[in-house]
């Protein structure tokens, strides 16, 4: 456990050589509903934007992000960019799970300190409990706790939240959030993610995977194709009904006693889910703008139109640009990075 755990916090050393504050992040702009929009959180009371079940909270977009101060300024360019290209900004609801561990004042300050009028709420995920279940993956990154907090979104959000859009922290959007969350799911389905039947399904499971008829069974009679779980809509009450959470821990308490595949959080949600999903389309997932999870080299994006830009991968933006050694498309982060100019001396 002690070194999962130590192994997250070398990656983020790297990755992070400064340790982000508070007034190193600038305040974003506040931005109003659209005419059209109904009203629901706009009161800026803050008992009214801790209520959520009190509101019609159909009508808000939740969204689920983690929250960790390594990726902070990721997460921060990504909710800049759902509240710059949403209609109805003032009707999403970010509910940001952080590690029970970091310091949930430091985050909550961050936050509000680049979103004053934010409808946000951070719940705290205790990652001690999970780091029982992590084995070490091929990217030490992988394996923070906190990845598997999507996992766990039916149990820490208020029963009141039916459907929730999980967002990775190295992502951008630049359409209407309010169109992935109002995806269909049609028939019984638990989630919607864009699906991509070209990959090579059968790498990211184990020879000991395959060879194992008790295990290679679990994707007969099922069209599996690989999804990013980086990009989710998920039916919370159907997950609930489900006890899905029950089943990914089932496949990874598996993964602790034979080796069956070797990634962190992906797998499990493609033995639960692969074959199962409504498809959304591609251009809400334009991932893998990291590299590869060795090199990280850069990448293009997949042809199509692009509705989210996805830095999956090893590389990231904000680390590749402090560098100077940005990728081409990292310049389409960058007017979403909050991060004041070094030496400024404004407050
Ligand atoms: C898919 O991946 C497996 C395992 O990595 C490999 O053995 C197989 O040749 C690959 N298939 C294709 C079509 O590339």
């Amino acid at each position: 456990m002690t070194c999962i755990l130590l192994f997250c916090a070398t990656s983020l050393a790297t990755q992070n050589q400064r340790i982000p504050t508070t007034k190193k992040f600038r305040e974003a702009p506040k931005f109003y509903n659209a005419p059209h929009c109904p009203r629901i959180l706009d009161d800026d009371t803050t008992s009214n934007k801790e209520n959520i079940c009190l509101s019609s909270s159909d009508k808000i977009v939740h969204v689920a992000m983690t929250l960790d101060s390594a990726y902070i300024r990721g997460s921060l360019a990504a909710i800049l960019s759902v509240l710059q290209h949403t209609s109805c900004p003032q009707n999403v609801f970010f509910h940001f799970v952080a590690s029970a561990s970091a310091s949930s004042s430091l985050l909550r300050t961050t936050i509000a300190g680049s979103f004053p009028y934010l409808n946000f709420r951070i719940y705290p995920f205790r990652d001690s409990a999970m780091a029982g279940l992590i084995s070490t993956s091929i990217r030490s990154a992988l394996d923070c706790p906190l990845n598997y907090a999507r996992s766990y979104l039916a149990d820490l959000l208020p029963q009141c939240v039916h459907r929730v859009v999980y967002l990775d922290s190295d992502l951008v959007l630049v359409d209407d959030i309010a169109k992935l969350a109002a995806t269909p799911l049609g028939g019984d389905k638990v989630l919607a993610a864009p699906e991509y039947c070209t990959a090579n399904f059968t790498s990211y499971f184990t020879p000991t995977f395959w060879s194992n008829p008790s295990l290679s069974v679990t994707f007969a009679n099922r069209k599996a194709c690989y999804f990013n779980t980086g990009v989710m809509v998920i039916d919370l009450n159907r997950w609930r009904a489900g006890d899905y959470t029950r089943k990914i821990e089932e496949w990874m308490d598996l993964q602790k006693r034979m080796r069956i595949y070797e990634l962190g959080s992906l797998p499990p949600f493609l033995l639960v889910f692969a074959g199962k999903i409504a498809p959304v389309d591609h251009r809400w997932n334009q991932h893998g703008l990291g590299g590869d999870n060795f090199r990280g080299l850069c990448r293009d994006l997949h042809p199509g139109p692009v509705s989210l830009l996805h830095w999956s991968g090893k590389g990231k933006p904000w680390a590749r640009l402090d560098a100077n050694r940005p990728c081409p498309l990292d310049a389409l982060w960058a007017p979403y990075d909050l991060l004041k100019p070094p030496f400024s001396f404004d407050s």
